[in-house]
């Protein structure tokens, strides 16, 4: 019987040197430890030895026993140890790897435009007033100053809502450009005392619609920053000097600018500001097309239908008003060379700012 136990105890030990992972170590311990295993058996036949004989095997059957135990928990210890190890090798961490960048969100170049803009006249008094996109004729043309059949009309062709059918000589219109806004904001400052109306300092930038073939140059919206300051005794110089203002803090305190006499009809006089091409320094280039000069906003004295259209006595009150668009400041500045990148969503274009 002892060697028998011996014998179990060899073979035992020696399989188990040979097992590498925890199924196997499971079959071993079926094997060897196992309700039939033959070390059960010894412990199932000690009662049919001889009474002198039972405490000698009992107890090296229990040694051989506690010793495979032993041996089970410390080989299943080492393959633990060896699992870990090969794990820790294979899905290996590298925290000093910099961390993947997570794409975010940011400002579209002509926000970026419009919030300078906003920024420079925001610093001269002049604060931003929304006006609605939906507008009537009345506003968008009539009160403005454009008479039914002018052909400064034509030039903006509409996106209409409601038809001339439905609404007369009223029809509703996506705005073809800020200056409506103009009448609102003198309707609203003036009604707060109709004898003696506040002065108005006011930007009013937002989108605009024109049905446009579209190019590289026309686009069917487009953003527009409207300028407008009422009060008494305001001046065409200060209207040049406004201006010239703005185009130093935004094109850079050398630029030079000219002012052309132009054509409004919300405007008399009215001018175009143009500003020293700041690509070639006006020598010419192919931007400002040799001429040195790149236009960039209209204005002009508001008209005398004008103020009394808002509720302001053109006999007391003057103003200046003007215009211009982001988006054409923005392709200027950048070179780009199609106005279609600002609308057409294509990431890489605008991952560019
Ligand atoms: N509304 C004009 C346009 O869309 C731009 C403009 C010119 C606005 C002169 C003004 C102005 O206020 O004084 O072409």
């Amino acid at each position: 019987m002892l060697n028998i136990l011996d014998e179990i105890k060899g073979t035992a030990l020696a399989s188990l040197q040979e097992i590498k992972n925890e199924d196997d170590l499971n079959q071993w311990r079926i094997k060897f430890l196992g309700r039939n295993s033959e070390l059960m058996l010894v412990f199932s036949k000690l009662s049919s030895l001889q009474k002198e004989e039972r405490p000698i095997v009992g107890k090296a059957a229990n040694q051989v026993k506690k010793s495979l135990e032993a041996a089970l928990i410390e080989r299943q210890e080492m393959i633990r140890q060896a699992n870990l190890q090969k794990s820790l090798s294979s899905d290996k961490l590298d925290v000093t790897l910099s961390g993947r960048r997570i794409p975010h969100g940011r400002l579209h170049p002509v926000t970026l435009t419009l919030r300078e803009i906003t920024h420079i006249f925001a610093d001269m008094g002049f604060q931003v007033y929304r006006s609605r996109e939906v507008e009537t004729d009345e506003y968008n043309f009539q009160l403005l100053n454009f008479p039914p059949n002018h052909p400064a009309r034509e030039m903006q062709d509409s996106f209409y809502i409601a038809t001339q059918e439905d609404r007369g000589d009223n029809p509703i219109l996506l705005r073809t450009h800020t200056s409506p806004g103009q009448i609102h904001a003198m309707r609203e400052y003036s009604s707060k005392n109709p004898q003696n109306p506040p002065s108005i300092r006011i930007i009013l930038p937002g989108m605009c619609y024109r049905y446009e073939q579209i190019s590289s140059r026309y686009e069917t919206q487009f953003t527009q920053v409207e300028g407008l300051a009422i009060g008494k005794n305001i001046k065409f110089s200060d209207l040049k000097g406004t201006l010239s203002d703005f185009a130093r803090r935004m094109f850079g305190q050398s630029v030079r600018t000219r002012f052309r006499a132009s054509h409004f009809p919300f405007t008399e006089p009215s001018a175009e500001m143009d500003i020293e091409c700041f690509l070639c320094g006006g020598t010419g280039c192919s931007v400002c097309k040799g001429t040195g000069w790149l236009e960039i906003l209209g204005c002009g004295m508001v008209h005398p239908v004008v103020l009394k259209n808002g509720g302001y006595d053109p006999e007391k009150y003057t103003g200046f008003a003007f215009g211009m668009g982001p988006e054409r400041i923005t392709m200027l500045r950048h070179h780009i060379e199609d106005i279609r990148y600002f609308w057409a969503n294509d990431l890489r274009f605008l991952e560019q700012f």
